[in-house]
C-alpha cells in the first residue's frame, strides 16, 4: 500500500520522521508492505513544496541541514502556506508537526480542520488541537469519513494513547497518575544532588529539555496539556483548562527536597486523572511526595512514565522517553503504520 503524505511543519519533529522514513524505507515496505509519498512539505520558516510525482526526503533533510530554504528543490509548486498546501496535496495523510499553542491550539487546530475537510487523515503530535478541541474535531473527522492519530502528544513515542485505547481496549481505566513533564523531573532529581532551582534550570535549557519560555515546564502548563489530553481521549470527558487544578514547581525549594529524602520520599510533578465514586472525573498536576522505591518515585532524569488503574489489569505502567527528535518523529511513524494497516483491513 502507498499513502500519500503532506507534511506541514518541518522542524524538529518534523525532520525526525523524515529520517525515519529515509532509514527504514526498505524495512517498512518489506515488513509491513508500507510505501509513503511526500507530496507536500510547508514549514513556515523552512519554504513550502508541493510535487504530486512525490519529494525526495533526503533532499529536503539536506537543505534544511545546510541551512536552506526548501524552495532551492525542484518541485511542481513552490511557496504555499499550509491550508493551500493541504487543499492541494490531494495527501492520504497531513502529519501536524508544528508548535503546539497551548492557549489557542493554533495555527494547528485550522491544519487539521482543513485536512478533514480535504478527505485526509491526520497524525500528528501537537498537543493544542488534541488538548482543546478533541471532541469537536473527531466529530468533524467522522463527518468526513477519516480519522486521526495522536499517539505523539504524550510522553513522544512511548505507547500510551495506543496502549491505553486500543492494546486495553475494554479495560475500564479508573485512573491515569503520571510524570509527563520531562524537564521538571530532570529538574527535581538535579536538585536532590544539592544544585539550586536557578541553576538547574538553566542546565535543562542548555540541554534542550525547557522550552525557549520554560514557564510552560515549571509552572506545569506543559504537563496540564497532556492531563487533558488523557481525560479527553481516555475517559470520554471535554474537560478544560479551568477545570485541571495546577501548581508548577516554582515553589519547591532544596529545603523541602532534602526534608523528604531523609523520610525516603521524592517530590516528583504529577498529573493525575480519576474518576471519583459519584462517577466525576478530577483532574491535576501537582508536585506530590511519592515512595522513593515506587514506581512513579524510581523515575529519574528527563524520563516519562505513566501508570494505569484498570478494573480487569489493576494497575499497568510503562516507562520512556517523553521527548526528543527521533522519539516524537516516531510517534508520528507508528501513528501512520497503524492507519495503513487499519486502511488495508477496509479493502
Ligand atoms: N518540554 C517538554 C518536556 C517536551 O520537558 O517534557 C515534551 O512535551
Amino acid at each position: 500500500m502507498e499513502l500519500k503524505l503532506a507534511l506541514i511543519g518541518f522542524g524538529v519533529v518534523g525532520q525526525g520522521l523524515a529520517k525515519l522514513l529515509v532509514d527504514k524505507k526498505t524495512q517498512l515496505k518489506k515488513k509491513y508492505g508500507v510505501t509513503f509519498k511526500i507530496t507536500a512539505i510547508s514549514d513556515f520558516a523552512k519554504g513550502a513544496i508541493l510535487d504530486p510525482k512525490g519529494i525526495d526526503l533526503k533532499k529536503a533533510l539536506k537543505a534544511v541541514d545546510s541551512r536552506k530554504s526548501l524552495e532551492t528543490l525542484k518541485a511542481k509548486t513552490k511557496g504555499l502556506d499550509a491550508i493551500k498546501t493541504i487543499k492541494q496535496a490531494e495527501a492520504d495523510v497531513v502529519v501536524e508537526a508544528t508548535f503546539t499553542d497551548l492557549k489557542t491550539g493554533q495555527p494547528a487546530i485550522k491544519h487539521v480542520e482543513q485536512a478533514f475537510k480535504s478527505k485526509a487523515h491526520v497524525v500528528t503530535c501537537n498537543k493544542g488541537p488534541v488538548a482543546l478541541a478533541h471532541k469537536r474535531l473527531s466529530n468533524l473527522a467522522k463527518k468526513h469519513g477519516v480519522s486521526w492519530r495522536y499517539e505523539g502528544t504524550v510522553m513522544s513515542g512511548t505507547p500510551v494513547i495506543s496502549l491505553a485505547k486500543e492494546a486495553m481496549a475494554g479495560a475500564d481505566i479508573t485512573a491515569v497518575r503520571g510524570i509527563l513533564n520531562g524537564t521538571t523531573n530532570y529538574m527535581l532529581c538535579e536538585m536532590e544532588k544539592g544544585a539550586d532551582y536557578k541553576k538547574v534550570l538553566k542546565k535543562a535549557q542548555k540541554l534542550g529539555y525547557a522550552e525557549a519560555d520554560p514557564t510552560g515546564d515549571v509552572e506545569g502548563f506543559d504537563a496540564m496539556g497532556k492531563v487533558l489530553i488523557l481525560a479527553n481521549t481516555l475517559m470520554g470527558v471535554a474537560l478544560k483548562e479551568k477545570d485541571v487544578k495546577r501548581k508548577g514547581i516554582t515553589k519547591i525549594t532544596s529545603a523541602m527536597i532534602k526534608k523528604a529524602q531523609k523520610s525516603g520520599k521524592r517530590y516528583k510533578l504529577i498529573g493525575e486523572v480519576k474518576k471519583t465514586k459519584g462517577g466525576k472525573i478530577e483532574a491535576s498536576v501537582k508536585p506530590t511526595l511519592v515512595p522513593a522505591t515506587s514506581f512513579l518515585g524510581s523515575i529519574t532524569g528527563p524520563r516519562n512514565a505513566i501508570s494505569f488503574d484498570t478494573d480487569t489489569l489493576g494497575e499497568v505502567s510503562i516507562t520512556g522517553p517523553g521527548a526528543g527528535k527521533i522519539e516524537t518523529g516516531f510517534s508520528l511513524l507508528s501513528d501512520l503504520l497503524e492507519l495503513a494497516w487499519g486502511l488495508s483491513q477496509k479493502k
